[in-house]
């Protein structure tokens, strides 16, 4: 039986691929659900991928999480650094929780270098590009073996 895992994004990264690509890299979400489906199935996980520019809806995905996912992958995008809000949702969550940012955060502004996330998460990927979040999913699917 399949394991659900939400791979939750923040805002802005609907934008993926056209957003400061030199920054961010040129593949988009959709490249992304592929790559974390693919990582997945071997697993026997089944990934769901949602993005939403609101923290409103980030939190009710991660209340949604408490019934239906395994575990969690999130790049809460700049909501990383100031949600205290979706640190109190994934407090709330009691499966694995990791932390994915696609650039290296700790190189960029000091305001990028605190993460109200990384209190509650397992593990954090930064800096590996998109493929971070593939390697999220083989480290989810470890903890959840
Ligand atoms: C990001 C890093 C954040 O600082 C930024 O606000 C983002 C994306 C990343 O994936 O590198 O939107 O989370």
């Amino acid at each position: 039986m399949a394991q659900t895992v939400f791979v939750l994004n923040g805002p802005n990264l609907n934008l993926l691929g056209k957003r400061q690509p030199e920054i961010y890299g040129h593949e988009t979400l959709d490249d992304v659900r592929t790559q974390c489906e693919a990582a997945g199935a071997p697993h026997g996980i089944a990934i769901e991928l949602k993005q939403s520019n609101h923290e409103g809806q980030i939190i009710d995905w991660i209340h949604e999480a408490r019934e239906r996912a395994a575990g969690i992958i999130i790049n809460p995008g700049a909501f990383t650094h100031t949600s205290v809000a979706i640190l109190d949702a994934l407090n709330a969550f009691e499966g694995p929780v990791l932390e994915v940012h696609i650039s290296n955060v700790h190189k960029r502004e000091s305001f990028r270098h605190h993460s109200y996330v990384s209190l509650r998460a397992e593990g954090v990927m930064a800096g590996f590009g998109v493929q971070g979040y593939s390697l999220a999913v083989l480290r989810m699917a470890t903890l959840l073996s």
